[in-house]
């Protein structure tokens, strides 16, 4: 069975840069239209004058007559000023600030300690109608592992939302229940991005048989029932809920080893994966809404005219792509994937 659909963007990616970025930006190229690009480099992107250099680089990468579109992200720091936000949104180029708590994830060190010390760049945001992106999970090291994300919706996320109630606010890779019911009370100016390894697993990925490294990505995987509720946002219609794979590749030698970084790589099979999880639900009918208008919308960027087809047609990604000098080990190597994007329809 073929399914055809309005091209898909990904609002939520990590590219990398140099050597790491040419080895996976074909794949995002090859199904998305546009990709929310993710500013946590080394260092990270904290100036429009960086994201626009950035921007360049990955232009220049594209796979030839790509017309893939990065849309750039700053990374909030504390004390990043009005007049950067105000470049920001006059640029064109930068869609959103990054909020990342310090030490949450990923080169997370430059993030903000405490949010009231970026309060003037989101009274800019809020003024400018620019978005917030939010890494939702508390830092705080009493607090559970896998109650990170409830948490920092008590501490961080309802008290941002009383003091600028016109800000828009994106809950990036929400893994819960409470995630979920927060942003559907939350209405229209909060929206999410779910990540298909939330929509396809729980937690016991994680130790099925032994540890698993390559199942691991921040927020870490939860248990089935939260799991179900980000099926259930994800195929029900609400423009409040969208794609962001949160494809964010690592070298193979940094996740199989003694502390291994947190990040699941699904660029190969961006969309597929999302076809999978919608068939599964019985719902491939509202992929397109999910994967295709609901963030454009909210981002108030045209949606994308092109189609793209996807046969229900089993493949394997390869055991690894080659990522520089190193190996990256993509979601289901070697296993099956039940959608295959066709190619003829790739742009
Ligand atoms: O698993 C993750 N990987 N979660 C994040 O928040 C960051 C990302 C990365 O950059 O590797
Ligand atoms: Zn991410």
């Amino acid at each position: 069975m073929n399914f055809s659909m309005i091209r898909p963007d990904d609002w939520h990616l990590h590219l990398r840069d140099g050597a790491a970025l040419s080895a996976v930006l074909a794949h995002t190229a090859q199904r998305f239209g546009r990709a929310v690009v993710m500013p946590n480099l080394k260092p990270p992107i904290t100036t429009v004058a960086a994201a626009g250099a950035y921007r360049d680089r990955i232009l220049a990468a594209r796979p030839i007559g790509s017309r893939f579109e990065p849309l750039m992200t700053l990374y909030l720091t504390e004390g990043m000023n009005a007049e950067e936000i105000g470049r920001a949104k006059a640029c064109g180029f930068v869609h959103g600030v990054k909020y990342y708590p310090a030490g949450a994830t990923t080169n997370s060190d430059a993030g903000v300690t405490g949010l009231e010390r970026a309060y003037e760049a989101l009274e800019a945001l809020e003024a400018h109608d620019l978005p917030l992106l939010v890494h939702g999970e508390s830092t705080d090291p009493a607090v559970d592992v896998f109650d990170r994300e409830s948490i920092f919706i008590d501490r961080v996320l309802i008290p941002v939302r009383e003091r600028f109630p016109l800000l828009r606010i994106v809950f990036e890779h929400v893994t819960t229940r409470e995630a979920v019911d927060f942003v559907r009370s939350a209405g229209p100016r909060v929206a999410a991005t779910i990540t298909p390894q939330h929509l396809l697993l729980n937690r016991n990925a994680l130790f099925q048989g032994g540890i698993r490294p390559h199942y691991y990505c921040l927020p870490v995987l939860k248990r089935e029932q939260h799991r179900t509720a980000l099926v259930e946002a994800a195929i029900s219609g609400s423009p409040q809920f969208f794609l962001g794979t949160d494809s964010a590749p690592h070298a193979r030698h940094t996740k199989e080893t003694t502390c291994g970084c947190a990040g699941i790589y699904s660029a190969h099979a961006g969309i597929e994966l999302y076809a999978e999880a919608f068939d599964r639900a019985g719902a491939l009918s509202q992929l397109e809404g999910f994967a295709s208008m609901h963030g454009a919308d909210f981002y108030r960027l045209p949606r994308n005219t092109d189609l793209i087809t996807l046969a229900r047609e089993s493949w394997s990604p390869p055991q690894s792509y080659s990522f520089g000098e190193h190996e990256l080990v993509p979601f289901r190597a070697g296993e099956m994937i039940a959608w295959k994007l066709l190619e003829d329809t790739t742009r």
